[in-house]
């Protein structure tokens, strides 16, 4: 019996801890490299042990330094909303107080409806928009192309597949090319390989453009002087 009593006083002790952890942020900015969630400013967090992020509903200012508040959060009073302009907590989410509309660029920002219309600004902003803001702002970030930095062997993956990270910046495997026209690492084909599409012709010194896909086959580009040599 003295030993489940322990037991629940450690549960208890470690929940105490665990929460209070929660609550404990860091300095480095929106779009800084971070190791850990508690490196991040308040209401941000260390997206794929990569990169600050601010938590959904929550955006960057242009200096980075704070995460606002946007419409759509959960609040239970107006001070969680107080990051917004003109916003209140209203049904526990973060909306724009009357006679104000979101700013269809910036969701910390309410504006007043009738300077909106002035500007005639299509007023119905939709959860779709919000969406839309979010997905950009997640795009924005991580490596996307060849030579982009990195900083774990498998952080290039998620974009160009057949790619690792090495000396923190994204390579593709031995034997793949970068071709913007995908990007994706893919098997360079050589002269008389088959082929679909122009990209997948490459010569195996890495000359670009020398070679191109005609009738299902990498052949040399018309007058192509570099090709002739081959
Ligand atoms: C909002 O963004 C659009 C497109 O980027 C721009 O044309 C428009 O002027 C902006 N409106 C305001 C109020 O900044
Ligand atoms: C968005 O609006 C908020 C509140 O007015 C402001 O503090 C912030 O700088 C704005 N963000 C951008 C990117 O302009
Ligand atoms: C690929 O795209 C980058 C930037 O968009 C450009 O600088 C580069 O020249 C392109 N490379 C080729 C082979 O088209």
């Amino acid at each position: 019996m003295r030993r489940l009593v322990v037991f629940f006083c450690l549960v208890i002790v470690e929940f105490l801890l665990c929460s209070a952890q929660e609550k404990q942020h860091g300095t480095v900015l929106f779009g800084d490299p971070c190791e850990r969630d508690v490196n991040c400013i308040e209401h941000a967090y260390c997206r794929i042990q990569r990169i600050c992020q601010c938590e959904q509903y929550y955006a960057p200012n242009p200096e980075r330094t704070i995460c606002l508040a946007t419409a759509g959060l959960s609040c239970v009073d107006d001070f969680t909303c107080g990051t917004m302009s003109n916003a209140v907590c209203r049904q526990n989410v973060c909306t724009c107080k009357d006679a104000f509309t979101l700013d269809i660029n910036n969701s910390s920002n309410c504006i007043s409806s009738k300077l909106l219309c002035r500007f005639s600004f299509d007023i119905r902003i939709t959860d779709e928009l919000m969406k839309k803001i979010c997905e950009r702002l997640e795009n924005s970030v991580g490596p996307s192309k060849e030579g982009d930095a990195c900083q774990k062997r498998d952080d290039c993956e998620e974009a160009m597949e057949r790619a690792i990270c090495i000396d923190n910046k994204c390579r593709c495997i031995t034997g793949l090319r970068f071709v913007n026209e995908t990007g994706k690492c893919i098997q360079a084909r050589g002269r008389y390989n088959s082929c679909t599409k122009d990209y997948e012709c490459f010569l195996d010194d890495g000359t670009p453009n020398v070679l191109q896909c005609k009738n299902g086959e990498c052949v040399c580009r018309d007058n192509d002087p570099r090709c002739s040599k081959g």
